[in-house]
């Protein structure tokens, strides 16, 4: 591990800042709200935060829309507070990430203001602008995330411009020197300020083809499954060369603040092409997200199958990474259930690379339905059954009526589930998600095998998923996961094989010897240390 860096060797923690701690009672969570639970991190045993947007923003997006990249939304405090969060988190060891939004700014942006104002205005290029097509219609056929066309017609001055999320998120046209070199500035700006990194967001729609080039039509997609943008491959306005250029620029900006500032990027492609952003190792993102764990069939082949290739694709020098959750997608312990939530969070911490721990899954919380009628995310109005909202609401810290969230009216409903499920009710409890969580996190940091030992499939066995983590020292452990929920046996690898439980996701197995064989619980994992 000594040559290892902090960012391989931690577990980063995304914060939602709106539904993680509210400090004056509005009812939205917020910086100082952060800063009075941060005990609650390093308690747990996470090495660094990752703030989703704090910026000013009108919110459209809940902060993914920003009019000031330099700025910070009075809804979560000021200035202040944002450095007092940092210092707070440093004098704990802890390290803070901020989320950046290259893509696109908030229509209220200045930059877009004057844009929108004449085809003249000196920020007119800084931002995407088309003539129709001669027959009236869009400059070419891309569509945007939720569906439609992503050209957005502008009565005023009588051109389209490009935007690939809201109408209120204007894509910036980065093939603009201006608008780069704006940009990587405010990256500079946090990083003299102290911050320890970011995660981009939504990095591979970046730029688009220069000659608008029509995508061609998708013959998988299914209807009704995937997301309406899929019935066209987006081959020309989506991961396109100059983006990985680009890349390697944003890595060069936070290299000259030293070695230890981190990039990680968010990209949802498919495993050749999220390993072309890691450049040769060295020089790309150094932490390009890898979400495959929020799709996949919960299957031990497909699963076992997939970290083999993804981990062989990985060029020389590259640190790999995984997903359990975010803020854009259903909860595990919804998408798998509570139980099977537990195993999958003994796989995010065994397997080799960075993790990132959504806010409240330590807890094992689940989507809360949001009626339609009541909806704030606005993809919940755009693609019907594809809101956001189940997996945004506030964090229960104790069973009260803001559940120690906040003394106001929360601005999404905590719901009866996840407030029985609070941080105080789960504490001291030994079988809790809370402990699991807890002791997977210490376990990781005691264990050099964990975090850079080699990974050695076992194989599979029909539900079972088993691997050795194993350090130059000797040291070997073993990991064995039964996706299933019926009892399972896995011969142990080795000439005479024994060991002793180490950590089970079922309470009460600690220490057991192993010998021969290891018999699962339905729904078990098991960590064993090997002798
Ligand atoms: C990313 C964010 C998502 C946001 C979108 C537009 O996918 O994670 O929450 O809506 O980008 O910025
Ligand atoms: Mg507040």
């Amino acid at each position: 591990m000594g040559d290892t860096n902090w960012w391989q060797r931690g577990v980063i923690y995304q914060i939602y800042p709106r539904s993680f701690m509210d400090s004056d009672g509005d009812g939205v969570g917020d910086l100082p709200g952060i800063l009075a639970r941060l005990d609650h991190l390093t308690w747990l045993g996470v090495d660094a935060i990752w703030l989703s947007p704090v910026h000013p923003s009108p919110m459209d997006d809940f902060g993914y829309d920003i009019s000031d990249y330099t700025g910070v939304d009075p809804v979560f405090g000021t200035m202040d507070d944002l450095d007092r969060l940092v210092a707070a988190a440093h004098a704990r060891g802890l390290r803070v990430l901020l989320d950046w939004v290259p893509n696109h700014t908030s229509d209220q942006h200045p930059w877009f203001v004057a844009s929108r104002s004449s085809p003249a205005d000196p920020k007119r290029d800084w931002y995407v602008w088309r003539d129709p097509r001669p027959d009236g219609g869009p400059p070419s056929n891309w569509l945007r995330y939720v569906g439609d066309s992503a050209w957005r017609w502008d009565d005023r001055t009588g051109q389209y411009y490009y935007r690939v999320f809201l109408d209120s998120q204007p894509d910036l046209n980065w093939r603009n020197p201006a608008v780069q070199e704006a940009m990587l500035d405010t990256l500079r700006f946090w990083l003299a300020r102290g911050i320890d990194g970011f995660r981009i967001d939504a990095l591979v729609v970046l730029v688009e083809d220069d000659q608008l080039r029509d995508n061609p039509p998708n013959p998988s997609y299914r209807q009704g499954r995937d997301f309406p943008y899929m019935r066209e491959l987006s081959v020309w306005n989506v991961d396109r060369p100059e983006t990985r250029e680009l890349a390697d620029r944003m890595r060069k900006v936070v290299d000259e603040f030293g070695d230890d500032r981190v990039l990680l990027a968010e990209l949802g492609l498919p495993l050749e092409q999220i390993v072309a952003y890691y450049g040769s190792g060295s020089d790309g993102i150094q932490v390009p997200f890898n979400f495959e764990l929020l799709t996949t069939a919960w299957d031990a082949r497909v699963i076992g199958g997939y970290v083999d290739r993804y981990l062989a694709a990985l060029p020389a020098g590259a640190w790999p990474n995984w997903v359990l959750g975010n803020h854009d997608t259903p909860r595990v312990a919804t998408r798998l259930g509570p139980a099977q939530a537990r195993v999958a969070a003994m796989l995010l911490l065994t397997l080799p690379g960075t993790p990132t721990l959504y806010q409240g899954e330590e807890l094992g919380l689940e989507d809360v339905p949001v009626p339609p009628g009541q909806a704030l995310d606005p993809i919940a109005h755009l693609v019907p059954g594809r809101g956001r909202d189940p997996e945004r609401t506030p964090m229960p810290w104790d069973g009260g009526p803001g559940a120690g969230f906040t003394t106001g009216r929360p601005w999404l409903p905590v719901g009866d589930g996840n407030r029985a499920r609070n941080l105080a009710a789960q504490r001291d409890d030994p079988a809790s998600m809370l402990t699991l969580h807890r002791r997977l996190l210490q376990l990781r940091r005691q264990t050099p095998a964990l975090v850079a030992g080699a990974y050695v499939p076992v194989g599979v066995d029909g539900d079972v998923l088993a691997y050795l983590r194993a350090d130059p020292g000797g040291d070997r452990w073993l990991v064995a996961l039964n996706l299933g929920s019926s009892p399972a046996r896995l011969a142990v690898p080795g000439p005479s094989p024994a060991g002793r439980v180490a950590l089970s996701t079922h309470p009460g197995r600690d220490g057991q010897p192993v010998a021969g064989s290891l018999e699962l619980d339905g729904d078990e994992g098991v960590v064993v240390q090997l002798d």
